[in-house]
C-alpha cells in the first residue's frame, strides 16, 4: 500500500504564541508566587531537550512506559474495540508506535490523531507515522489539549492516549478540569490510556531531574529563551539557577528557577515589568508522582472506570486502561 500523506489541521490561532503567551505571563509572573505553564518550555528546541531527556540514564521514565507498553500492547489492544487512537502530547510518538504496531496488526485500526503545541515535532512524527503506516490514516491535530478537545474526531470507537507521565504537569485543579473535559469531549465507551510516573524514593526523582550533563537545567532555563524571544523580555537567562526539589506533601517534583541576583526584568511585548529580588523563584513545572488509589479516585471522578493497571518490573511507572462510563 502506497504511503499517504498525513493529514495536518492547525487548531491554534495563528497569535496563539504571542497572545495566550501574553496572558499567561500576565497572570504567572505578574503575581506571587510567580509561575509559568510547562507548554511554554516546547519551541523547537526545548521539544529537541525532551528528547534528549528521554534518553538520559538518570530519566526512567520514558524506559518504563515503553517496557509496560512493550510488554502490554496485545493486552491493551486485546482489552479495548477502538478504531481510532488519539494522543494527546504526542510529541515524536516514539513509545507509541509499539501500539500502532498491535492496533494495525489487528486491521481493526483506522486513524491515528496526535495532537501536540509543537508544530514542527508533530509534523515530523505524522510524516514518519503515515509512512510508516500506510493502512490507516494519520490526522494530526496541532493544537492546546486543554482548549481543544472538541477538535477530536467523532465517530468512531476511540483510544485517547496520554503518555509519558504528563498528566503530573497539571497542577490538582487543573487535572481535575482535564480530565472532566476529556470525558466531556468522548462517548460512553470510549477508552483512555493513562500514563503516570509513582512515588518513589526523592534520591531517585532529583537525580532524574537534575540529571548530571545539565540537560534538565537547560530544558526548564529554556522558556526564558522563549518569553525573550516571544515577547522581547530582557531575563538575563544567565542570571538564574535551576533548582529541582521534591515536595513531599504534595507528592510532585517543583522545577524551579532561581534569580541569582537581584534584576529588573521588563517584558514589553506583555506590557509587565516586576522586580526580582535576590534568591527569588519563578516556578516553572511541577511534576506529581502517583498512587493507584488516587489514578483510580481522580478517572472516577470524571467518570472513567478503570479497567485494567499495568507497571514495570521495578513498579516505577504505571499505564492505566480506564472507559468511559455510560
Ligand atoms: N508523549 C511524549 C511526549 C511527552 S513531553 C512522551 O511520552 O515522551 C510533553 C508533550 O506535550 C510535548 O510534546 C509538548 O509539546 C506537549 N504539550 C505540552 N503542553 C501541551 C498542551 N497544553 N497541549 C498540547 N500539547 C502539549
Ligand atoms: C513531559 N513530562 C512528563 C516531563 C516530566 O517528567 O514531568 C517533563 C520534564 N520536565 C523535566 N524533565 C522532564
Amino acid at each position: 500500500m502506497a504511503a499517504r500523506e498525513p493529514v495536518v489541521t492547525v487548531a491554534l490561532d495563528p497569535d496563539w504564541a504571542s497572545g495566550a503567551l501574553v496572558e499567561d505571563v500576565r497572570r504567572g509572573l505578574g503575581s506571587q508566587p510567580r509561575t509559568l505553564p510547562p507548554k511554554w518550555l516546547y519551541d523547537d528546541v526545548g521539544s529537541e531537550l525532551f528528547d534528549a531527556i528521554t534518553r538520559l540514564p538518570e530519566y526512567y521514565p520514558t524506559e518504563c512506559e515503553r517496557a509496560i507498553l512493550r510488554d502490554h500492547a496485545d493486552d491493551i489492544v486485546a482489552a479495548c474495540d477502538a478504531t481510532t487512537v488519539v494522543e494527546l502530547g504526542s510529541g515524536t510518538s516514539d513509545k507509541t508506535r509499539t501500539l500502532l504496531d498491535a492496533f494495525t496488526a489487528t486491521g481493526r485500526l483506522r486513524r491515528f490523531v496526535p495532537v501536540d503545541v509543537s508544530d514542527a515535532t508533530l509534523r515530523q512524527a505524522a510524516a514518519e507515522l503515515s509512512a510508516r503506516y500506510p493502512s490507516i490514516t494519520v490526522e494530526a491535530l496541532v493544537g492546546d489539549f486543554t482548549l481543544h478537545l472538541g477538535h477530536l474526531p467523532r465517530g468512531d470507537r476511540r483510544l485517547v492516549a496520554f503518555l509519558g507521565g504528563t498528566i503530573g504537569n497539571f497542577y490538582l485543579e487543573e487535572r481535575a478540569a482535564f480530565l472532566g473535559a476529556l470525558a466531556d469531549s468522548l462517548e460512553p465507551g470510549d477508552w483512555f490510556l493513562l500514563g503516570t510516573d509513582l512515588v518513589k524514593s526523592s534520591d531517585r526523582l532529583i537525580a532524574a531531574y537534575d540529571d548530571s550533563r545539565g540537560v534538565t537545567a537547560a530544558f526548564v532555563t529554556n522558556c526564558l529563551h522563549v518569553l525573550n524571544r516571544e515577547l522581547d523580555a530582557d531575563f538575563d537567562v544567565e542570571a538564574f539557577s535551576y533548582v529541582p526539589f521534591w515536595d513531599p506533601r504534595m507528592e510532585r517534583m517543583d522545577l524551579r528557577l532561581r534569580a541569582d541576583m537581584p534584576q529588573r526584568v521588563r517584558v514589553p511585548g506583555a506590557g509587565i515589568e516586576f522586580d526580582l529580588a535576590h534568591g527569588e523563584e519563578i516556578r516553572v513545572e511541577i511534576s506529581t508522582k502517583f498512587r493507584p488509589e488516587r489514578i483510580r479516585d481522580e478517572l472516577a471522578a470524571a467518570g472513567f472506570s478503570v479497567e485494567r493497571t499495568w507497571t514495570d518490573e521495578g513498579g516505577d511507572f504505571a499505564v492505566t486502561l480506564a472507559r468511559l462510563a455510560g
